[in-house]
């Protein structure tokens, strides 16, 4: 069992990659013996051949402590989506360098995904749910699963799943669809942005401790979008979760509530840090960020050529290509910073069986002192 409600999520050098084929077809009766013996040869005989990858996500590091609230802001088709489905140990369909070191408070990402699969999800970007089930059943079965064996006396499991279903339904302004139809594209139901909600309520249910958010804002109006990121920020700062989101549409005030935030480019990750921060190193790199421009939009637009503008005499001293801002990066004081911390907190976990020993209360800081200070 975990003993620590915390579960710190960190990586080094991690790297995706997936298979670059030009092009695929659908099996049929009449092609799939040839199929099936053209893949088993590509995956025993030229599974080294570096050819046929194509890397999606660069070498990349950060240390995601417990109670801190992380937003990964891109483009589309930067590599968000493997970022996070890498990070909660859902590697379908792509390959992770073996090179690369995750670590959950000690525990290996084959040690999460084999027995632990409920303390670290997934949320996609699109629904998956069964059409036929109302919203009630579905977040009911959802809550029945991660009922506590030990909870207060005389509460049975099924009045404990009840009572917290409603008590997040009415949090996330599902109430009123408890007897409708989840439904899909084809069963007429609740609204999208309702279903979108149903997703995000069937998460929370599962009270996870690291939580990976893809797009999980679209659908949303801007002002729930605002309370869902502020009902991460209080299961962070009360439950000491770890959650991570990526959102395209990132209002200031949403920003505002982020602790720290990673920015890719074309799989490259040009920044990682804490996010009051953010526009300052681009500013110092030589980046003008307009007066009523979000933080976020700023941050975004740094990734799109027409859009980011330098200031007057630094255009021939910025970065102009993914790779050159990721070199940026990779010479900064804050990146040396963050391998140093990377570095420590991996050898401490190592060396200190973090799974069952590494208890820490709600209320204490885990900064850098705390960790080194435990060490010595
Ligand atoms: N399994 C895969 N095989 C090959 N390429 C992939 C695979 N998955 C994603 N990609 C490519 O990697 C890039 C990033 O994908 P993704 O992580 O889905 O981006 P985002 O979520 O930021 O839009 C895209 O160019 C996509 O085409
Ligand atoms: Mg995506």
């Amino acid at each position: 069992m975990i003993q620590s409600e915390h579960l710190p999520q960190c990586h080094k050098n991690l790297c995706c990659k997936g298979i670059a084929s030009d092009a695929d077809f659908q099996p049929t009766v009449a092609n799939i013996a040839y199929k099936l013996a053209r893949d088993a040869y590509f995956n025993w005989f030229m599974s080294n051949d570096e050819s046929r990858y194509f890397q999606i996500l660069k070498p990349m590091d950060a240390l995601i402590k417990p109670g801190t609230l992380t937003v990964v802001l891109s483009r589309p088709g930067a590599g968000c989506s493997t970022l996070l489905k890498t990070l909660a140990a859902q590697t379908y369909g792509f390959k992770v360098d073996p090179n690369s070191k995750i670590s959950y408070d000690g525990l290996t990402p084959k040690e999460i995904h084999d027995h632990y699969r409920g303390e670290v999800v997934y949320c996609a970007e699109t629904e998956a749910h069964i059409a036929q089930l109302t919203v009630g059943q579905t977040l009911e079965f959802a809550a029945l699963l991660r009922t506590p064996q030990n909870r207060p006396a005389g509460v049975s499991r099924e009045e404990y799943a009840r009572h917290m279903t409603e008590v997040y339904m009415a949090t996330y302004g599902l109430s009123h669809t408890v007897n409708t139809k989840v439904g899909d594209k084809f069963i007429r139901s609740v609204s999208g942005g309702e279903r979108k909600r149903v997703s995000l309520t069937e998460v929370s249910l599962c009270g996870s401790n690291v939580q990976c958010w893809d797009n999980a804002t679209r659908g949303l109006d801007a002002a729930t979008a605002l309370e869902f990121v502020k009902a991460l920020k209080t299961s962070a700062m009360v439950l000491d979760m770890t959650p991570l989101i990526a959102i395209y549409q990132c209002s200031q005030d949403a920003y505002d509530l982020f602790d720290n935030v990673i920015l890719l480019y074309e799989g490259y990750q040009i920044y990682y840090g804490s996010a009051t921060l953010a526009k300052s190193y681009f500013e110092r790199m030589g980046w003008f960020c307009p007066d009523r421009q979000t933080t976020a939009d700023f941050l975004t637009s740094i990734t799109l050529p027409d859009e980011r503008a330098a200031n007057p005499g630094c255009e021939h001293r910025v970065p102009n290509t993914p790779k050159e801002f990721y070199d940026y990066w990779r010479g900064s004081k804050e990146y040396s910073e963050l391998v140093n911390s990377i570095d420590s907190h991996i050898s401490y976990s190592e060396n200190n069986n973090m799974r069952t020993d590494f208890i820490l209360d709600a209320d204490q800081d885990f900064d850098d002192e705390k960790l080194l200070e435990i060490q010595r």
